[in-house]
């Protein structure tokens, strides 16, 4: 895959691996659109990286989903690249019952609905494109679970499952899908819930999550497991039982 001249959605882009993202694919000569919820966030993206399109949106919205969709069409029709990866991790205890699932934001609408509808929305459009991709950005949770987390990592179980399925289904077409498998990162992401956990490991920098993202693109790797993530996914394939004790101790 060509590093530069695209034109390149970012859900999520204002923060963490999504900005880093940004950071590494403008250097490269690429026109970036980044969107989220919190205009300050997207105002102090635009401020370190004057070059970007910012958008405000909700992706858990179906309605904003589509708005984002159709000004991106109408503004930018040389997009070729869409990088799902807008999300948000929450603990939930399910001895609490109902209540304690519904109070707060759904990772299912924000981390696996809104890439899905996503991509549906703009394949068509990839798909007339000379060069075209998807990258989802997955987790080393997709393949060993972190118990305190069971609905984010399902999503991202999820997510992997559906990289591998469409990238399958576009696989004689234009458009290359790749998925982002990242260790820990050291982001805005359940902050909170971390220190909570007492966890003091704060991660990798996101901007080497950016780094071993743009190397992978150029190289055509499409599954990009990163640090840690390798390790995780190779222990749920040989000690399955071990690994996730080790993680859920
Ligand atoms: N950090 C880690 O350890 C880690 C590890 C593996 C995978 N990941 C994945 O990496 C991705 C990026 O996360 P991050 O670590 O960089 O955390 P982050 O800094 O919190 O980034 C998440 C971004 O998603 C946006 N977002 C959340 N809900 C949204 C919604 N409903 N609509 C639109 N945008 C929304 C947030 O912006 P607003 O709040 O302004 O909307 C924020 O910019 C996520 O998919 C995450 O699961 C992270």
């Amino acid at each position: 895959m060509k590093l530069n001249g695209n034109t390149i959605l970012i859900t999520g882009g204002a923060t963490g691996i999504g900005f880093a993202l940004a950071q590494a694919f403008v250097k490269e000569g690429n026109n970036v659109i980044i969107c989220g919820r919190r205009e300050q966030k997207l105002k102090e993206a635009k401020s370190k990286l004057p070059e970007i399109h910012t958008r405000v949106c909700d992706l858990s919205k179906e309605k904003e989903r589509e708005a984002l969709y159709n000004w991106v069409k109408s503004n930018f029709k040389d997009l070729n690249i869409l990088v799902n990866n807008a999300g948000i991790q929450r603990m939930i205890d399910f001895k609490k019952g109902i209540s304690n699932l519904s109070v707060g934001e759904n990772e299912i609408d924000i981390n696996l609905k809104a890439p899905i509808h996503l991509s549906a929305y703009f394949i068509p459009d990839l798909l007339k494109q000379k060069e075209s991709a998807i990258i989802n950005v997955s987790s080393g949770l997709a393949f060993v679970p972190i118990a305190a987390m069971p609905v984010y990592c399902a999503t991202k179980a999820a997510m992997h499952s559906f990289s591998v399925s469409i990238r399958h289904q576009l696989r004689d077409t234009s458009i290359k899908v790749f998925e982002v498998i990242p260790p820990t990162v050291d982001t805005e992401l359940d902050k909170g819930a971390r220190d909570e956990r007492g966890q003091e490991d704060k991660g990798i920098p996101p901007s080497e999550v950016a780094k071993a993202t743009l190397k992978a693109l150029e190289k055509n790797e499409y599954e990009i497991e990163i640090g840690m993530a390798q390790y995780l996914r190779m222990e749920a394939r040989n000690n399955p039982e071990q690994i996730f004790q080790r993680i859920n101790q």
